[in-house]
């Protein structure tokens, strides 16, 4: 399908089905934070769930955590982002609209005013607020522009707790933001997002082989929630793309809409965030190798992506325009896993005692499935508004099933119908899922 226009198709059919709203909607939005609805918090949930699934419960050698929002400020100041977590910001001196400097030419793309911006000043993206009843600067904390650092900082902790072992690793989903100056594209870069990052503690001199394991590793995983390959590439930083703790890093990317971008990178940050918190806290965090007699601080090797920003790529590369029968379908063409809704229960029609059945149908499966029940309008529009929905499967109760107890389960790619024993569609679905 074109491209062209897709960006408005999806920000249109996540607000239609119940995706993705914008934020204080009723008092005109609020800049750049959006809202998950019924179909969204689901998709987003599985999403997680996926990732928490193969970085954590399937691996014996990482731990999961989640850490506050709200740390230490020293945190922040070992860490170096109050130092370097900057962007250069120019302000028109026509319309006062700021920009990245970065992003534009010598013209205000607002206004139109050509060199007329400000010299660039470097703005730190991290969030501020007061912890306690004075609001001094004794007071002030930053708000987790990461959630890495509370890995970090609670490396031993967990060492300790779990008996684990170098090489292993120390997962979190939660929470981030940033101040960006210039967000957009929907879901895309937002100043309130989701981040799912891991931490790999590795012995020094191994950490080559271990960035190239969690490279190849991410993207298989990328690949395995059903994203088309041609749309993945990986894009290796140059020096002055690099994050002030990186000393390599690659980039997952999508050909969204709107072009090439980042939606996960693999970082090798060095022994840099152990470093520098073993100096500001004075508390020792290296690893002690009793056997091998060693003693050091680990390098780490970080896996970081955004579950907005996957959800996105979700989303676009999900979405598709068909003709059926002569008639324009959208269809949402999400992998089972990830469907919001496994299956539709519909009565063909609102009599003869199908709604009964077809409910009875719908509470049997709901204690293991997401499943949605519909009776009202035709047949061909409640199809149509879970091809939209990305469930993969309907399940229709028609005369048929009042004599023989069977249904039919209509695929929601081949668009085939099966017939089905209504005791068997439990198990169905298990398979169909997988
Ligand atoms: N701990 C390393 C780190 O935070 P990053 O490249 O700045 O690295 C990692 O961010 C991921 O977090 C990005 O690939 C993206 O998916 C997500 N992310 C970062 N900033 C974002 C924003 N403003 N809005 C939405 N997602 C964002």
């Amino acid at each position: 399908m074109a491209e062209n226009g897709l960006m408005e198709k999806l920000v249109s059919l996540a607000k239609r089905r119940g995706f993705v709203f914008q934020s204080s909607e009723i008092y005109g939005g609020l800049g750049s934070v959006w809202d998950y609805g019924p179909l969204g918090v689901e998709l987003k949930r599985n999403i997680r769930d996926l990732w928490w699934q193969d970085m954590v419960r399937s691996r014996p050698d990482i731990e999961g955590l989640d850490a506050g929002i709200l740390m230490h400020p020293s945190v922040w100041e070992a860490s170096g982002h109050v130092e370097e977590f900057t962007d250069p910001l120019v302000e028109c001196r026509n319309c006062h609209r700021r920009f990245r400097a970065d992003e534009v030419t010598n013209q205000c793309p607002v206004c139109g005013t050509k060199d007329q911006f400000t010299p660039p000043r470097m703005f730190n993206l991290m969030f501020r607020t007061f912890m306690g009843a004075v609001e001094d600067e004794a007071a002030q904390v930053y708000i987790r522009p990461e959630t890495a650092q509370g890995i970090y900082v609670n490396f031993l902790n967990v060492l300790n707790s779990s008996r684990q072992r170098v090489p292993f690793g120390i997962a979190q989903i939660g929470k981030a933001f940033r101040n960006e100056i210039t967000p957009g594209n929907f879901i895309f870069r937002t100043r309130e997002f989701e981040q799912m990052e891991m931490q790999f503690f590795v012995k020094p001199g191994t950490e080559g082989e271990w960035f190239e394991y969690w490279k190849n590793a991410r993207f298989e995983w990328v690949v395995s929630l059903g994203i088309r390959e041609k749309k993945l590439r990986l894009h290796q930083h140059t020096p002055d793309e690099l994050a002030h703790y990186a000393v390599e890093a690659h980039d997952i990317e999508y050909e969204f809409p709107f072009g090439w971008h980042e939606f996960e990178g693999i970082h090798n940050r060095t022994d840099f965030d152990l470093t520098q918190h073993q100096e500001r806290s004075g508390k020792k965090l290296e690893y002690v190798d009793a056997a091998a007699n060693e003693r050091y601080i680990p390098y780490v090797i970080e896996t970081s992506g955004g579950v907005d920003r996957l959800l996105l790529v979700v989303l676009a590369d999900a979405y598709r325009e068909e003709e059926v029968g002569g008639e324009k379908r959208v269809v949402l063409g999400l992998k089972p896993e990830l469907a919001p809704i496994k299956a539709a229960v519909f009565p063909l029609v609102k009599k003869d005692g199908m709604p009964e059945v077809a409910r009875k149908i719908a509470a049997d499966l709901r204690r293991e499935f997401p499943i949605f029940y519909d009776e009202t309008g035709s047949i061909g529009r409640r199809y149509r508004r879970q091809d939209e929905a990305g469930t993969p499967f309907a399940i229709t109760i028609d005369g048929q099933t009042l004599e023989d107890q069977t249904v039919t389960v209509r695929d929601r790619d081949t668009l085939e119908q099966e017939r089905v024993a209504a005791d068997a569609l439990a198990p169905y679905l298990r398979k169909a899922i997988g």
